[in-house]
């Protein structure tokens, strides 16, 4: 049965500021208990973003804009917004299409899973201090969805070529909207792989990846924001490690020398270190939140197979 959700105050009238209306919006979104787990944590960041969405807003321009009076167009698209973002439990980003990540925006709809990685605090370092990023010539991302990680590594590494690998053409399509909107045709290369089946020999410096690392049990139990992404990017098999092993058994072959790989297991961090026990993997800290990512060197994915 469909749920219903019935707001405690009503919705601001004409001449509502910005401010009243994402006070407004986080009430709301509160009130209708929703879930917060793609790019904001809180019902306020999240009204604000749908806010400034909404009404054509920008925000650079905040805390300017917070006491502007919308016209009853620009209130009317963010009520619209709110509703939707209540009643169809979906992630904001795919109401905006817009997400940021390692501070780029990139185009996501619903074919691919919403920008979020912590691994986006290590491109903006550049991969440091695991390689020095001025040698690094060639990236490869599995499992690459919107592009957003081996668009921005283009971005931190101007010199490398990257490889952006999906099993996926929905996907691709994205990464390839989102390959021409950065204009980096001529050093991002979108490739249908099934993790490595599509690359041939290719070897790299950075092999990074984000795959689907959710196992049965946690699917069944995430909150219903995230079953509107794709399942593809979300499940990993029984214990959400399937990719993650297919990865470890083939990634040697594909370093260089010196390469790193990199890789988000998230909630199955436990769950790999029982199925690896000797592996001397390092676990990365993030200053903005989140974990569960590995960094291996290639002599150490090379000693695991061996
Ligand atoms: C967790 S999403 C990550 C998307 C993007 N890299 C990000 O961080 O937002 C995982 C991606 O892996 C892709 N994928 C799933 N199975 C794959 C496979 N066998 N080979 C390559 N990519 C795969 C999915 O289509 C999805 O785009």
């Amino acid at each position: 049965m469909a749920r219903t959700f019935k707001a405690s105050s009503k919705p601001p009238g004409a001449h509502a500021t910005v401010a009243q209306l994402i006070d407004y919006g986080a009430r709301r979104f509160d009130e209708a208990a929703l879930w917060f787990g793609h790019g904001s944590d809180n019902a306020r960041d999240e009204a604000a973003e749908l806010v400034v969405f909404g009404a054509g807003l920008n925000h650079a321009d905040a805390p300017g804009i917070y006491g502007q009076a919308l016209s009853d167009e620009q209130r009317t698209k963010v009520l619209e917004l709110f509703e939707r973002r209540v009643r169809e439990r979906v992630p904001a980003a795919y109401l905006t299409h817009r997400m940021w990540f390692a501070g780029h925006e990139f185009y996501v709809d619903q074919r691919v899973l919403v920008p979020r990685s912590p691994i986006a605090e290590s491109i903006e370092r550049r991969f440091a201090p695991w390689i020095e990023g001025d040698r690094v010539r060639s990236v490869l991302d599995i499992g690459t969805g919107s592009g957003c990680i081996a668009i921005a590594s283009a971005l931190a590494l101007p010199q490398a070529k990257v490889d952006a690998a999906d099993v996926s053409d929905d996907a691709l399509a994205v990464t390839g909207i989102n390959i021409e909107r950065f204009q980096l045709c001529e050093r991002v290369r979108p490739v249908r792989s099934d993790v490595f089946a599509g690359l041939g020999s290719a070897r790299y410096d950075v092999i990074v990846s984000n795959p689907p690392y959710v196992g049965s049990t946690e699917l069944s139990e995430l909150p219903q924001e995230y079953h509107r992404e794709p399942r593809l990017g979300l499940y990993g098999g029984d214990d959400g490690l399937d990719i993650v092993h297919r990865i470890l058994r083939e990634a040697a072959g594909h370093l260089h020398p010196g390469g790193i790989l990199i890789v988000e297991v998230g909630n199955s961090q436990d769950a790999l270190i029982d199925a690896y026990p000797t592996a001397p993997f390092t676990w990365l800290e993030f200053e903005r939140g989140g974990g569960g990512v590995f960094v291996l060197t290639q002599e150490q994915v090379r000693r695991l197979g061996a």
